[in-house]
């Protein structure tokens, strides 16, 4: 019978055998997957785990500060790589959907590659992967495989795509990949983590982005998750985010008349992100959200909920 514990057991047993003295890198996103995965190795090998978490800049508020106290708070042998202003770069001028992942995608190798060469005598590269991941191993949304066929197809294979793999929970569904991280004590908070793109915020702010845009959308979706766990919502909710609207519309401040951004909030519920159903949030709390964000975050004037379906729309905007 399948249960966390022996799934535990005899995973971190195998990972022993399987890696012995060698070192193994892998990339941790603050998602659940690479976490448990992290933990798991963490385990088997201590520290010949060389974690990576690498903050492009386009996080959720505070994000990248609080989730590397946390991964050092649970021992992992980890380094924290800012490369924020490098994403940003890459990202300047680009407003299509599809080369704003490309571009993400291509600097994530870059600096995740740089980081790799710096661990001498690395063998092995780590993953988070499991089951649903690799049935769609071409994955339409532009995950991390379809990142790195695009890269494969434009210049040479980095270093680090050279090394032997090893994925952990390549046979489990995201349940059970939850349960595997409660049973080895992962804190409540991360494991129930509503799933984010590995894109982050570039996929919520359509059109170009800019620094600016990013400090906005960053408040509005701080303003709305906050108040989602306040109200006990956040996990009855299988995803949520807010989105930049290219669009200005007027308002009145005082005496003042406005033109500012536009926001649309996001809450969906959902089993595996194929299909979904907007949540039918209270009115109550989206009169609550919605004050917030326009007091409180300057530049937003209008906020409105997205009331639409998956198919035929996707849970992202871009
Ligand atoms: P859509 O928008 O396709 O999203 O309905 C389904 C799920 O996939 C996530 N998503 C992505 N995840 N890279 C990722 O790692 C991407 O480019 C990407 N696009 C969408 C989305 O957040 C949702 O959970």
């Amino acid at each position: 019978d399948w249960t966390p514990d022996s799934f535990v057991e005899e995973t971190v047993d195998a990972l022993k055998a399987q890696i012995g003295e060698d070192k193994v890198v892998l990339g941790l996103s603050g998602g659940v997957d690479s976490s448990v995965a992290a933990m798991l190795l963490h385990k088997a090998i201590g520290k010949n785990l060389y974690c990576i978490f690498v903050n492009n800049g386009l996080l959720r508020k505070n994000e990248f500060t609080d989730v590397l106290e946390q991964y050092k708070g649970m021992g992992l042998n980890v380094k924290g790589v800012d490369a924020s202003a490098r994403f940003l770069d890459a990202l300047a001028g680009l407003s299509d959907p599809e080369q704003k992942r490309k571009a993400i995608g291509r600097v994530f190798i870059e600096v995740f590659d740089d980081e790799a060469h710096q661990i001498q005598g690395v063998n092995w590269l780590a993953q988070g992967t499991i089951y649903p991941d690799v049935i769609e191993s071409v994955s339409a949304t532009g995950g991390p495989s379809a990142t790195i066929k695009s890269h494969h197809n434009v210049g040479g294979l980095p270093d680090f795509m050279k090394l032997k793999i090893v994925e952990p929970l390549k046979a489990l569904f995201k349940d059970e990949v939850r349960r595997v991280g409660a049973s080895m004590g992962m804190e409540k908070d991360l494991l129930g983590r509503h799933p984010f793109p590995g894109p982050g915020l570039a996929i919520r702010i359509l059109g170009d982005i800019t620094p600016e845009k990013v400090a906005i959308l960053q408040e509005v979706d701080a303003v709305f998750i906050g108040e989602l766990k306040k109200s006990g919502l956040y996990d009855k909710v299988w995803q949520a985010g807010a989105i930049l609207l290219p669009v200005n519309s007027v308002g009145v401040m005082g005496d003042e008349r406005t033109y500012e951004k536009c926001v649309a909030l996001r809450a969906v519920e959902s089993t595996d992100g194929m299909t979904a159903d907007w949540v039918n949030l209270p009115y109550e709390f989206l009169q609550k959200v919605s004050n917030n964000i326009i007091n409180k975050v300057k530049g937003v004037n209008r906020v409105v909920y997205d009331i639409s379906s998956k198919p035929p729309a996707t849970i992202e905007w871009e």
